[in-house]
């Protein structure tokens, strides 16, 4: 009888103790679907938001171009720290690697970029930007603060997380390649998949927009200098004239896609500098012109750049100038590619959040992200978040002087990311049979 009553008390002791989470999954996808709607809710409040809109503004005045994001580096540090999240810095120079949940696989990262355009803003508003020559104009400030957003409600759920959330703020996405140096530091490694937003301006606020496959394009810049010889414009007979032969140049370098290329395979071509010269009678010495080039293959890639190369020196030889062609290789970026199950996984979530409708495929365009270096290495889901509001107005898009962001995105932003990453762990058990035990631990 004593010996039964000892099981019974111990029985009843048992179901007053906290249940470890990780030893049911099935309890925790539950858990987790009960959660998900909630991120949203979780965001709307005024605390939440105003905490976000904040934080974007702060960064707003204070653009920093790549590599220079030191203030947003460190404010983005001190949110961290305020929310008990350990991170890693600093990564390519700027960037800082936050870390939340178990530690140990599997790992999921989300994505934000941190820097601004060296442009003038010309917004007339009460959070205009404070540095001369320089703006956010891409929303990587509000991207900085929805990836905040999503950490805050990360870190309140952490011990329900079966897996851990690497959080990437990376440096210099517009032409410096940030991505590449984050993954050469080591930032993606153990990390199974990523997540990246970017805000659009093109869909209307609470849609969102991705597809599989190819979504950017690979980009690259090159420049050439082209060598004549200068002289009086009355004498061109005695002279060999660069801006002629530049000109010919530009006009044979259309042929390349016109002319040589699938017309099913999209590829541009674009001249956006030409400088040479200075008076009215003088033909000068060389010509400078520069250009972007861009496809959806990497064999496309190769196969423009040689040709690109060759017709712009040949080109310029047969009118008896010399050219010298060079790539900017630190900001040639690959295609920008959509892992299919990763796709499938975010319009399963966004479609639970924001209801099917509201997610729609994207078209591909012919711009490039460098997040393409992050996709390129680990399965990839990079997505635009709608911010048009009609009765608000249109918007100016990205790069213009009159660039806004509709603040009321932030929660949209921050509660999909979070749900993004949540569902990805508890539905993708550890892959790597000997994890880095809370390695990053050690190193903080
Ligand atoms: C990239 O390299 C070119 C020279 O190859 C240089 O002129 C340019 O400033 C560099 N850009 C960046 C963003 O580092
Ligand atoms: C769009 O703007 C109007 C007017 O400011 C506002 O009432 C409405 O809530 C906005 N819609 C969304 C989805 O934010
Ligand atoms: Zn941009
Ligand atoms: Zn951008």
């Amino acid at each position: 009888m004593a010996f039964l009553k000892l099981i019974f008390l111990i029985f009843i002791l048992h179901s007053f103790m906290p249940i470890p989470i990780s030893s049911t999954p099935s309890l925790n996808k539950e858990v987790f679907a009960q959660i998900r709607p909630d991120f949203l809710d979780f965001a709307k409040k005024p605390e939440i938001m105003d905490w976000m809109v904040g934080i974007r503004r702060k960064i707003h005045e204070n653009p920093e171009l790549g590599y220079e994001e030191f203030e947003t580096s460190k404010l983005i540090r001190a949110e961290l720290d305020l929310m008990g999240i350990p991170y890693k810095y600093p990564v390519a120079v700027t960037g800082v690697v936050g870390y939340i949940g178990t530690g140990k696989p599997p790992f999921v990262a989300l994505r934000a970029d941190m820097d601004a355009l060296a442009m003038e803003e010309l917004v007339e508003w009460e959070h205009k930007s404070k540095v001369p020559g320089k703006m956010h104009a891409c929303g990587h400030d509000a991207h900085v603060a929805m990836l905040l957003g999503a950490a805050k409600m990360l870190q309140e759920h952490r011990n329900d997380l079966q897996g851990t959330i690497v959080l990437i703020f990376q440096p210099a996405e517009e032409g410096g390649g940030g991505a590449k140096k984050m993954l050469d530091a080591g930032a993606l490694d153990n990390v199974d998949a990523i997540f990246a937003l970017h805000v659009s301006t093109k869909f209307p606020i609470g849609v969102v927009a991705s597809r599989p496959g190819p979504i950017l394009a690979a980009t690259s810049f090159f420049e050439a200098v082209i060598n004549g010889k200068g002289g009086h414009a009355a004498l061109p007979q005695h002279t060999v004239d660069p801006i002629l032969a530049a000109s010919n140049v530009i006009v044979s370098l259309q042929h390349l896609v016109s002319r040589e290329a699938d017309p099913l395979d999209s590829q541009v071509v674009s001249i956006g500098k030409f400088q040479g010269g200075g008076a009215f009678n003088v033909i000068p010495d060389s010509v400078t012109i520069g250009g972007t080039f861009r496809t959806f293959s990497k064999e496309s890639f190769v196969q423009l750049k040689q040709r690109i190369e060759e017709v712009i020196t040949k080109q310029a030889s047969v009118q008896r100038c010399n050219a010298k062609v060079i790539f900017h290789e630190n900001s040639s970026y690959p295609v920008c590619f959509n892992n299919k199950e990763l796709h499938e996984h975010f319009r399963k979530v966004a479609g639970e959040m924001l209801g099917v409708q509201n997610v729609v495929e994207a078209v591909a365009n012919m711009g490039g992200e460098d997040f393409a270096f992050f996709s390129e290495v680990i399965p990839g889901l990079f997505f635009f978040l709608g911010m048009k509001n009609e009765t608000q107005g249109p918007l100016q898009s990205g790069h213009s002087p009159y660039y806004t962001v509709n603040e009321d995105v932030f929660p949209y932003g921050a509660a999909l990311q979070a749900s993004l990453a949540t569902t990805y762990l508890s539905e993708n058990p550890p892959k790597h049979t000997s994890p880095p035990e809370g390695s990053f631990h050690d190193e903080l």
